[in-house]
């Protein structure tokens, strides 16, 4: 880390919003869940929350809450005392205590088992906790930080989540959108790192071409800034290679078109239910039955994936049939009872 503390490079409208965020909250003793995929920066913004705050100077303590099963946890964060169970022949301090008036880090949140969930929450509820097999209560001073890569809304929905702890550890919520979805911040993060880590390697800046750059920006970056960040340390070892310039430019061929037809397929699905499904601002709610909605949606569906399969065909009825998975016959009903003409 630099001397000024963690850095959160970018110059995108939502990366500028984090920083602001981070500066608001960050000596605020409230709660804070930072959402978004693997390798977006959540780390960076909890260390940044740290930093930020009066507890700087106090323990930042992280717990990976994926890299332990259930009962590990439980003892990983509350601690022990001497002969709280077979092997525990000493006592040990458990997460939260060593953390004290610092921050601590619950990493993959999203990962805790259900039974050592309600058990958190109690203790984020009273703030103190007895070491597993004592009863001298220990104060929670620290401040919680929780990170997720899953969508904790919809594991309260499938029953994975408790939505008590949810509310818990969300007073504010920071959501650190993937990099594919602010490519502005392609260009300055490059910098940073090619300075960075050729100081720390003691290795030659390489130089970006403009079309290098232009194919980093446009690379869908599955794994973030951390794939980012290590594309650029290769290359600073490979120096400026066709290959790696190859790799991006491969991939950037191939994702494109399907993110596109996955998102307008999505697009389409999501229109048709509209159509389909009652109005959630009218007052008079008249809900239809369940078969009534499926055949509805159904028919809407495939109303729209039909026409647009013909679209991309040039309403070439043959070809039309053979992608669709459907004999001509059947087709041209389909076109005559869905009402559908080229214009
Ligand atoms: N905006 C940024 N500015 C500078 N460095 C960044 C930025 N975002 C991420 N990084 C760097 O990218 C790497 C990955 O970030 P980090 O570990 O914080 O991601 P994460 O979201 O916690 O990922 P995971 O879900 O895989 O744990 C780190 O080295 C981090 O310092
Ligand atoms: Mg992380």
């Amino acid at each position: 880390m630099p001397d000024g503390g963690p850095v959160i490079v970018g110059i995108s409208r939502s990366t500028e919003k984090i920083r602001e965020i981070v500066r608001k909250v960050a000596d605020v003793d409230l709660n804070v869940l930072i959402s978004g995929e693997s390798g977006v920066g959540k780390e960076l913004v909890a260390r940044s929350l740290h930093y930020f705050s009066s507890r700087k100077k106090r323990p930042f303590i992280k717990v990976n809450c994926a890299a332990l099963p259930g009962e590990l946890i439980e003892t990983e964060l509350f601690g022990y005392e001497k002969g709280a169970f077979t092997g525990a022949d000493k006592q040990k301090m458990g997460k939260f205590e060593a953390a004290a008036d610092g921050s601590i880090f619950l990493d993959e949140i999203g990962e805790i088992p259900m039974s050592m969930q309600a058990k958190l929450l109690q203790v984020l509820q009273d703030q103190k906790f007895p070491r597993i097999g004592g009863h001298k209560e220990i104060d929670a001073r620290a401040r919680v930080i929780a990170a997720t890569n899953r969508n904790l809304e919809a594991e309260i929905l499938s029953g994975n989540f408790r939505e008590d702890l949810y509310f818990r550890i969300n007073t504010i919520s920071i959501v650190v959108p993937p990099l594919r979805e602010r490519p502005e911040d392609v260009e300055p993060l490059v910098y940073y790192f090619l300075d960075r880590l050729s100081k720390e390697h003691r290795l030659p800046k390489p130089d970006i071409s403009p079309r290098l750059m232009k194919l980093l920006k446009g690379y869908h970056w599955p794994g973030n800034v951390r794939e980012l960040e290590n594309y650029l340390k290769r290359l600073l070892v490979l120096g400026e290679s066709k290959e790696l310039e190859a790799e991006l430019e491969a991939a950037g061929d191939g994702w494109n078109s399907e993110t596109d037809t996955a998102s307008s397929q999505e697009a389409v699905i999501e229109e048709a239910a509209k159509e389909v499904l009652p109005n959630k601002n009218s007052r008079e709610k008249q809900f239809p039955s369940l078969k009534e909605v499926r055949d509805k949606a159904v028919y809407r569906v495939e109303r729209a994936l039909i026409k647009q399969v013909l679209e991309e065909t040039n309403w070439n009825r043959r070809e039309a049939a053979k992608i669709l998975k459907i004999s001509y016959r059947a087709l041209l009903y389909k076109l005559k009872d869905m009402n559908l003409t080229p214009h």
